[in-house]
């Protein structure tokens, strides 16, 4: 072989840029080794993932409790959240956990049908808000900073049941909870997130109903859902900056999760291919709120595959020019969920129109690499250069702004104590983001953990474990056992070095 053509190859393997060249980043790579003093570290959980007592002290149904119940054949192992991690009697274990470790802060989630039982305001129950201030004065008695999601999936019941997402009413509803939140618990919070991933929240719960409530309306509930979704967050990220912003000294901000979009070869049809996968993706609730509307590259293509498909009017439905307003700016910083990544290769008839779905309204192709480490779900697998690759791009396409990982973490089905997977993980993710703040100029603050303890992954149930701590489900105390991954973090966070050997 000509030495030219091995450099070029050389070349193509270290920058990582595009198409198959990335096998050789497909594992655990390490590209740098020091994780810089300023990125804070913290763990993240969700309410019905860990804090079971699912009817107690007045607590009201809620989404998921209601799919688990009517629907135990959907979840792994018919299991259900019903008790879960039991945090809601053992959140000082937690807390110690997160003490062991280290950590700066916790993102955790406020169960809206734990204080206010029917979704409405009128009915407030205070066993639940009570049980929340014990978990901030825990962490507040160990110097654990708090930032709290509002919303992570689970509308009460009483509120699905009419309409949920898709009433336009859902708005206010979600406004009316966000505020007495910012009320009752604003001199905890340092940090707020309005809504925890859009996306499967629409896409899942009413897309393709893989979710609660499970509500199958492919194309079209689904934009209706992220319509709504986006204006509750717009509205309470407002009324959060114009009536409490001043004296509680907080953040607030939605957390998007995207993975990275490859495209799989070095043509110009992949490469916007691979674009267009990312709009759909971040864009469909990034552009809103950072630049005010829908990317244009969905409104051009639902439109186009909605007259085609014989619809009176695009699927998706525009925002008008106040709502773009009203969306525009409501974020305080950029909070960002990552686990995976996929490789994208464009549809090349130009007369393609696909199903009546939100995936294929994206009019590409998207597949992930057999070749690339997998871990307990099949969606997952694992691929460290492509979070170097994200927050890049999200730089260079909504600008400079300060970003923070709001989850990061990896599953696996046994729990085990043992989990050197973890361990490479986290280094080889945590790596190329250094990559990316140092050589990329990203401005990351900070990076979580997802999460502390192994919990009730959703349709998953307790079949994929992401804890630091081992959890075992059948122990009624639910001891936290510390896993070697919990270990090394702690590490990283004194040292702030990424391998073993410093
Ligand atoms: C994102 C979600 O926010 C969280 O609830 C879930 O457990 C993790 N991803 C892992 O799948």
């Amino acid at each position: 072989m000509k030495l030219s053509y091995l450099l070029v190859i050389f070349f193509v393997s270290i920058s990582g840029s595009v198409g198959d060249g990335d096998d050789e980043f497909a594992n655990y790579t390490i590209t740098k080794r020091i994780l810089p003093k300023h990125i804070a570290v913290g763990v993240a959980t969700a309410a019905y993932q860990i804090e079971g007592a699912w009817n107690l002290d007045g607590k009201g149904e809620q989404v998921w409790d209601t799919f688990a119940h009517e629907h135990p054949e959907r979840f792994a192992g018919r299991a259900n959240g019903d008790v879960a991690s039991d945090s809601y009697h053992f959140y000082k274990e937690d807390v110690a956990a997160m003490k062991e470790v280290g950590v700066n802060y916790y993102r955790f989630s406020i169960a809206w049908s734990r204080i206010l039982p029917d979704g409405t305001v009128n009915n407030i129950n205070q066993a639940g808000v009570d049980y929340y201030v014990r978990v901030f004065k825990e962490l507040e008695a160990n110097g654990i900073e708090a930032m709290v999601t509002l919303y992570h999936w689970d509308i009460p019941t009483a509120l699905e049941n009419q309409g949920g997402w898709l009433n336009p009413k859902v708005v206010d509803w979600f406004v009316d909870y966000a505020r007495l939140c910012y009320k009752l618990f604003g001199k905890y919070v340092k940090s707020w997130v309005t809504i925890n991933e859009p996306k499967q929240i629409c896409h899942s719960g009413y897309g393709n109903g893989g979710f609660a409530p499970a509500k199958p309306s492919p194309g079209i509930g689904e934009y209706v859902c992220a319509r709504h979704v986006l204006l509750a967050h717009a509205k309470a990220w407002r009324v959060f900056d114009r009536e409490f912003r001043a004296t509680l000294k907080s953040r607030n901000t939605i957390v998007i999760d995207s993975d990275w979009y490859e495209p799989t070869s070095y043509s110009e049809a992949d490469a916007v291919a691979a674009e267009t996968k990312r709009q759909f993706v971040y864009g469909m609730y990034a552009n809103p709120v950072i630049k005010g509307n829908w990317p244009q590259v969905m409104i051009d293509n639902i439109a186009r595959f909605s007259k085609a498909q014989g619809f009176n009017e695009s699927r998706l439905p525009p925002f008008s020019e106040e709502e773009v307003a009203l969306i525009k700016d409501t974020y305080d910083f950029i909070a960002l969920n990552h686990y995976t990544s996929y490789m994208v290769s464009a549809i090349t008839d130009p007369n393609h129109v696909g199903g009546v779905n939100w995936d294929e309204d994206s009019g590409v192709k998207s597949y992930q690499k057999s070749s690339w480490g997998t871990a307990a779900a099949g969606w997952f697998k694992i691929v460290p250069w492509g979070f170097g690759k994200l927050l890049r791009w999200v730089k260079e396409t909504y600008g400079d702004k300060e970003i923070v990982i709001t989850e990061n973490g990896v599953s696996d089905t046994t729990g085990t104590l043992r989990d050197q997977h973890r361990i490479d993980y986290l280094r080889s993710y945590m790596s190329h983001m250094v990559d990316a703040i140092y050589d990329g100029g990203v401005n990351v603050t900070s990076y979580t953990v997802w999460s502390i303890i192994d919990n009730f992954e959703w349709t998953q149930g307790f079949g994929a474990k992401l804890g630091l701590y081992y959890v075992n489900m059948s122990d009624p105390l639910r001891p936290r056992i510390a896993k070697d991954s919990s270990r090394y973090l702690a590490k990283v966070i004194k040292t702030r070095c990424l391998l073993d050997s410093c």
